[in-house]
């Protein structure tokens, strides 16, 4: 049922994502008066506040992570803000959270950012106290489960109280613009597609780099490390954007069926297509950082980086590797998604000297947001001593090209998709369980032949063996 939302309720308010995302997100959407005027959200967490109460506590997150240009609007926002504590493993407590909803409205739109345990008892109270109604749709921030049953439990949990249709599950990349601009680059341009294939391409490369280290959340990542962290929801959606057919339109059934089928290709990994690694003390950007097992205080075995060479069996992708590498405490942050072409079949300049090298095309997602397409040029001159060849980049920056839109933030996106019900960038069911279950098999392939990550200095780009993994295949890892 399509509506647009009068009420928001946000489970987790008081929560890290709450002050670094969702309310600064929330509080530029109502700077830009992207929401009804009459829009209510109405915030819950187990800390005991009252309505003015957390208006002051969010008035200084936002102070903290709002735009300084869109701080004006803060009076505004936190005006529509209510609060209401709830323990959600109490479910007599909900009644008085739904009487704080104060019925459905127009519609209500939930957004459950809260720790996995507590999704279960958390729906239950929802559908207890009449807050699932037929005008209600649930957004579902990650993690959810840390495995295929897991996930398939909080799923089946959630299923019980709502339809397919009315579940949005998060993963932010989708809610990147430059992820979205890969829709845009592939499917709105001619020339790329006809060359989109194994007969063409060489290989792919998907890097997410990241400098920061575990940040305190001790619990979470140590349960969780690299693989189920980032490669099962980010970069696998990154690769079924890229390796996906086209969609015949752009919405959520069109693109999530594609994105699905692509996942569903992904061959079980060879145990010796996987390095994991783990940062040990190192320096980044010039400043010393003490290693992962420092930061922990115990003894682990979690990877903080992994490096996969990936396969996916269906007839445009058949012999073509993508390599996937993720870290923490590498050099520099950077997500991009190199596609490395093949050299062309015949060079008619071999016999004057000059040799060609393939096309690449670097797509940028973040910091840099750019388009890089290599192109082989002539070296201009008389050529007596023969035809010189280089390789010259094709260059867009999107800030540049388009310099006036303003760039908004995942969240901005993905708060306004599900206070209006567009399911396009949320994932399906069928997508996260494909995702899973490529990524239960690596685990457990990890866990038959005994591998525990290999120690790589923070602020180097992982363990050497990851060079190897590209190396053997006469592949360099860009940088
Ligand atoms: C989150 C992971 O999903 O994504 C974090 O849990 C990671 O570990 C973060 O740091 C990266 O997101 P972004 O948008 O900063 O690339």
């Amino acid at each position: 049922m399509s509506f647009t939302a009068d009420r928001l309720l946000l489970f987790g308010a008081s929560g890290d994502l709450a002050q670094r995302m969702l309310l600064p997100s929330l509080c530029a959407l109502h700077a830009d008066r992207l929401v009804a005027d009459d829009l209510v959200i109405v915030c819950t967490a187990r800390s005991d506040f009252d309505d003015d109460g957390f208006r002051a506590f969010a008035h200084a997150a936002l102070d903290t992570h709002l735009a300084a240009s869109r701080r004006p609007a803060i009076d505004g926002f936190l005006r529509r803000l209510r609060y209401q504590p709830l323990d959600a493993n109490a479910t007599d407590q909900f009644q008085a959270l739904a009487d704080k909803v104060d019925g459905e409205g127009r519609g209500l739109a939930i957004f459950l950012s809260t720790a996995p345990s507590l999704f279960e008892p958390t729906i239950a109270g929802l559908a207890a106290s009449g807050l699932a109604g037929e005008r209600t749709r649930i957004g579902l921030e990650k993690p959810l489960g840390t495995s295929f049953e897991t996930s398939a439990r909080i799923n089946d949990a959630v299923a019980r109280a709502f339809p397919e249709e009315r579940i949005f599950r998060i993963d932010h990349y989708l809610g990147k613009e430059t992820v979205q601009n890969l829709l845009a680059l592939r499917f709105a341009n001619i020339f790329f597609e006809p060359l989109w294939n194994s007969a063409h391409i060489e290989h792919v490369q998907i890097t997410v780099a990241e400098t920061v280290g575990l940040e305190g959340r001790v619990g979470f990542y140590d349960g969780a490390g690299a693989l189920r962290d980032m490669v099962q929801n980010h970069m696998l959606q990154l690769l079924a954007l890229v390796a996906m057919e086209p969609p015949a339109l752009y919405d959520a059934t069109a693109v999530r069926d594609e994105k699905v089928k692509v996942l569903r290709c992904l061959r079980l990994v060879a145990p010796d297509e996987t390095v994991t690694g783990q940062y040990a003390a190192g320096a980044i950007a010039g400043h010393a950082v003490p290693g992962y097992l420092d930061e922990l205080g115990q003894p682990s075995d979690t990877e903080t980086f992994v490096a996969i060479k990936a396969h996916l069996d269906n007839w445009r992708w058949k012999g073509v590797p993508f390599y996937l590498r993720t870290g923490k405490r590498l050099p520099e942050r950077v997500t991009e998604i190199i596609v490395q072409f093949k050299p062309v079949p015949h060079s008619i300049f071999a016999g004057r000297g000059a040799r060609t090298q393939p096309n690449r095309l670097v797509i940028g997602i973040q910091p840099q947001e750019n388009i890089t397409l290599s192109l082989m040029s002539k070296v201009p001159g008389l050529d007596r001593e023969g035809i010189r060849l280089r390789s010259v980049p094709l260059d867009i920056r999107m800030p540049d090209a388009f310099a006036g839109p303003t760039r908004r933030i995942a969240y901005e996106r993905l708060l306004l998709d599900l206070i209006e019900g567009d399911q396009t960038l949320f994932v399906r069911r069928d997508e996260v369980e494909a995702q899973w279950d490529w990524i239960d098999a690596i685990r457990a392939s990890w866990a038959d032949h005994g591998m525990a990550p290999q120690p790589y200095t923070a602020g180097s780009w992982g363990p050497t063996a990851a060079i190897a993994l590209a190396a053997k295949n006469g592949v360099t890892w860009h940088e």
